[in-house]
């Protein structure tokens, strides 16, 4: 009989860029506080790219660290995988860019697009290769650029964003691994997170004065993420027979700490198991999750073997989680 192959995280990466804007730096030119930032979000800082740097510049910082951790060159790894909705291009994705400049074999690459949830599903579809035996090793990516789609007049969303890359590398083993992924999506809130312009639609916006940029109705997107959330670490819980007083560490999606205590209070939680990088990084969407992972990681908090919840919410709405044994 042969062995369930299991998908186990055998490197982390992460990519910030140099530039940190502050909420006082933001004060300058928006009708914003820093008070108010915190308060409602608890963002304190983020860090946003330099002229002509890209999201494929910040994805390869990410994963060349990454697979240095797990010890693997671009020989080793057979699939890449880049949670993105700030692609560099339309196309060739921001993958294929990736993986010539890594210079990968010419194993399979693409982008996942779920927003704020890109890099769980991307994580999602990378376990499914793993657990098939389809696949050896994979780096999955989660980067983003996301300042490079905000009105900077705009206060209800441009103190919110920030941009940032993070990256593991994904390998098969017997032992535990990634125990269950969960996804799940519905367009029919489309209209209250979006950037309402593209390819087939045209980059005219339809409101004359909206420009290419994000649109959100924060605190209706902001009720629908706590109850989703919920929502999600139950089934993880239930479809993996385990309790919550069995977790180690939560490393949420970093969109607003309010949120993420909101899951931390129901999921009978401290905050001291939850790894928080909102304040310094802002929501870096697609990348927020494995940057968390990483920080939460390189700094020795969250240890072999230990149990980890990852979940994730943003535009389309998407949602979605992972529990795993790092
Ligand atoms: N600075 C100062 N005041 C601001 C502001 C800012 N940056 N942004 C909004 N306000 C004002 C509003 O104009 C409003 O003023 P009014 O009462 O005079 O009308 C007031 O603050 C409250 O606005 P509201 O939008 O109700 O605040 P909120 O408590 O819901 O916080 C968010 C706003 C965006 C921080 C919050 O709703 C949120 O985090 N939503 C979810 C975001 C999210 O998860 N998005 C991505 C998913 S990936």
């Amino acid at each position: 009989m042969t062995e369930r192959l299991y998908a186990r995280i055998t490197g982390t990466g992460h990519c910030l860029p140099e530039k940190v804007l502050t909420n006082q730096d933001l004060e300058a030119f928006v009708d914003t506080s820093d008070q108010w930032i915190q308060e409602r979000t608890g963002i304190r800082e983020r860090r946003v790219v330099a002229d002509g740097q890209t999201t494929c510049d910040l994805a390869e910082g990410a994963a060349k660290e990454a697979m240095q951790s797990a010890g693997l060159g671009p020989d080793d790894i057979d699939l890449l995988i880049v949670g993105t909705t700030t692609p560099d291009l339309i196309f060739p994705s921001t993958a294929c860019l990736l993986q010539h400049r890594l210079g990968l074999s010419d194993g399979g690459a693409f982008d996942v697009n779920a927003a704020c949830s890109g890099f769980v599903y991307a994580l999602s579809i990378a376990d499914q290769y793993i657990r098939s035996g389809s696949a050896k090793n994979i780096l999955v990516v989660g980067a983003e650029t996301l300042t490079r789609l905000l009105d900077w007049g705009d206060r209800q969303t441009c103190v919110l964003f920030g941009d940032g890359a993070g990256a593991v590398v994904l390998s098969a083993d017997t032992s535990p691994g990634i125990l269950s992924t969960h996804i799940h999506a519905n367009g029919a809130h489309a209209d209250l997170l979006k950037v309402d312009v593209g390819v087939s639609r045209g980059f005219l916006p339809n409101e004359p004065r909206a420009g290419i940029a994000v649109s959100m109705k924060g605190n209706e997107v902001f009720k629908v993420a706590v109850n989703t959330l919920g929502r999600i670490v139950d089934e993880t819980l239930e479809a993996n027979n385990i309790d919550r007083s069995e977790l180690d560490w939560l490393i949420p999606h970093q969109a607003n700490l309010r949120i993420i205590k909101a899951t931390a209070k129901k999921l009978q939680m401290d905050m001291d198991q939850v790894i928080v990088t909102v304040d310094r990084h802002g929501n870096t969407s697609a990348a927020s999750v494995p940057l968390a992972l990483h920080e939460g990681i390189t700094s020795g908090r969250i240890k072999r073997d230990q149990l980890l919840l990852l979940e994730a919410f943003g535009g389309g709405f998407t949602w979605a989680s992972a529990l795993l044994r790092y």
